[in-house]
């Protein structure tokens, strides 16, 4: 997710309370043969997520699915495009229950029956970027939680059925929007989603709430890659940043999911790009 910085504010990846760019940005558009590398990009994503399905169980540390993901990524000829993103120290996100995003994978964590646990994986393949987050249950979980993520899931395919050539980008906000209020749950304004290409993060942002953001009247053009990624939480739609400065956690403790796909605009309606 993205976060705009206020002036003269030091420290990496703060939140801010309106995330909005002074001014409307151009984004930058991909030819097919650009297209064609970010499938390619997306499905070693693709192919991450399936391995990190596989190894989350209880007693699993959220440092082996670091190490597990860097070596899936490193049999494509990928890297990840988090470490070292503004002095992010590992390969993926990790973050379990009331983390919401940015949770950093330790040894000393392990994985519990009942937990839900956030992953964020993005790689860099032949100079493009695939970003993809998804939230997994470990075990058994709670009918709370299973709601929870079932409601994050679709509210981001009710975002991509937005992701169509004219609409705005703001029309995709608003259907994430609607679908998680319409449940009753909570969606995150401090963090967004984000064009994605070269850089991990390019024009347009992309909100999960309609607002008057200038880059949500973005008109949505063929070869445009955006990162949809709602972010909910069960109690409030408020977080705080813990004191490693990284990991992200609802302010009132209740539970966290994020999903995230990226998502490119062609003449023929959207094509998820982080799929196998
Ligand atoms: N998927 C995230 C994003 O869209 C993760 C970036 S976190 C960092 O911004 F690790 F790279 F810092
Ligand atoms: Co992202």
């Amino acid at each position: 997710m993205n976060m705009f910085k206020r002036p003269g504010q030091s420290g990496l990846l703060r939140r801010q309370s309106t995330p909005q760019p002074a001014r409307r940005r151009e984004p930058v558009l991909k030819s097919p043969r650009e297209i064609q590398i970010m499938r390619e990009a997306g499905r070693i994503v693709a192919r991450v997520h399936a391995a990190m399905q596989d190894a989350v169980r209880p007693g699993v540390s959220t440092w082996h699915l670091d190490q597990l993901a860097f070596e899936t990524m490193a049999r494509y000829d990928a890297t990840s495009c988090f470490l070292g993103y503004n002095g992010y120290p590992a390969n993926i996100c990790t973050s379990i229950n009331q983390e919401l995003v940015h949770g950093i994978p330790n040894k000393d964590r392990l994985l519990k029956e009942g937990d839900i646990i956030s992953i964020d994986i993005g790689v860099r393949y032949r100079g493009f970027i695939g970003d993809s987050a998804w939230t997994y249950a470990v075990g058994e979980i709670t009918p709370e939680a299973r709601e929870l993520m079932k409601v994050t899931e679709d509210s981001l395919y009710a975002g991509i059925a937005k992701t169509i050539v004219n609409n705005k980008v703001v029309d995709v906000s608003r259907a994430v929007q609607q679908h998680v209020e319409a449940h009753g749950l909570h969606i995150v304004r401090e963090y967004t989603g984000h064009g994605v290409g070269r850089q991990m993060h390019e024009a347009p942002q992309v909100l999960n709430y309609a607002s008057d953001d200038p880059e949500g009247q973005t008109i949505l053009r063929p070869g445009l890659v955006i990162a949809i990624e709602p972010m909910v939480q069960v109690g409030t739609w408020q977080t705080r940043t813990l004191k490693d400065n990284w990991t992200v956690i609802s302010k009132d403790g209740s539970l966290s999911a994020h999903f995230e796909h990226t998502v490119a605009i062609t003449n023929n309606g959207p094509e998820i790009l982080t799929v196998p």
